[in-house]
């Protein structure tokens, strides 16, 4: 549901740089500590299976407890949100028993984990096609959405059927459908405005995006809000990630000097 709060001028009138929810700052005013949003495109399971000769539900078992893992040590390095990729629109090209784990272990996930994280103060939101799940599915991350939503402490989105390149057709098709309707002006829609439409309405773009397992690409995660994000690529498995490495991946960020395309001060 896109999520256009604010009259079309006021919207487009603001600096381009969107950072906070609710208002939009210029990037120097961005603290130069910690990303306040960090989001984890989490690979590996497989490898991490395949190398102790076990199936590879059990990789993605164990990833299910690094999610777990990397929630903690979110709250505690004081990162407000957290989004975390579990299932790529091109995951169902996968063979159908893999599907069948994976659907499996998030229909568990949704079972016995939201409870501990409403505890934590955590709230969850969903993006991607959820369409493509089962009922019973769709209907949990409702429910999971709709119990946490005034959690504060730390805001977590989990991709799930998520793929850049679909949420941006879909926004497109959104934008000119507002045109279509006489709600928006053509010549209004400008970046700050179009973002609206996108699942991740209202969630600040990510700062620091961290990829495990090695590999150095982005595989359709993300791609508008990715814009000016800091890319730390970890050498850690999945299953193997712990708060050592979110620390880290931290630690690399605050070296970086994220200049938004100006000139060096
Ligand atoms: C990539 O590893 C990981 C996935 C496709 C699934 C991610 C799922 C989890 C972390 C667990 C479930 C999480 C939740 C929130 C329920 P891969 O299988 O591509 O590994 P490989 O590249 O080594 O084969």
């Amino acid at each position: 549901m896109p999520v256009i709060s604010q009259s079309v001028t006021e919207v487009c009138e603001q600096a381009p740089s969107s950072v906070a929810v609710g208002r939009t700052v210029t990037a120097h005013e961005i603290p130069a500590l910690g990303p306040a949003h960090v989001a984890i495109i989490m690979d590996g399971n497989g490898r991490w299976a395949a190398s102790r000769s076990l199936p590879r539900i059990s990789g993605h078992r164990e990833g299910a407890r690094a999610v777990r893992r990397a929630v903690e040590a979110a709250i505690r390095s004081g990162v407000s949100w957290l989004t975390v990729y579990a299932f790529s629109s091109e995951n169902w090209r996968r063979p159908a028993a893999e599907i069948l784990d994976l659907t499996g272990l998030l229909r568990r996930y949704l079972k016995t984990e939201v409870a501990e994280l409403k505890a934590n103060g955590v709230r969850l939101r969903f993006i991607g096609d959820r369409a493509r799940f089962d009922r019973d599915i769709q209907t949990d991350l409702e429910a999971a959405e709709r119990d946490t939503q005034r959690n504060l402490r730390l805001n977590l989105t989990i991709a799930l059927s998520y793929g850049a390149r679909a949420e941006i057709a879909a926004a497109a098709r959104a934008a000119a459908a507002a045109v279509l309707a006489g709600t928006l002006e053509l010549d209004k829609l400008c970046e700050d405005l179009f973002q609206g439409f996108l699942a991740t309405a209202g969630t600040p773009d990510p700062d620091l995006i961290i990829r495990t397992s090695g590999e150095q690409r982005l595989s359709n995660f993300l791609l508008w809000q990715a814009a000016y994000a800091e890319l730390v690529f970890l050498d850690v498995l999945w299953p193997d990630f712990n708060e050592t490495h979110f620390a880290a991946a931290l630690a690399d960020y605050s070296r970086r000097d994220r200049r938004f395309g100006a000139r060096p001060r």
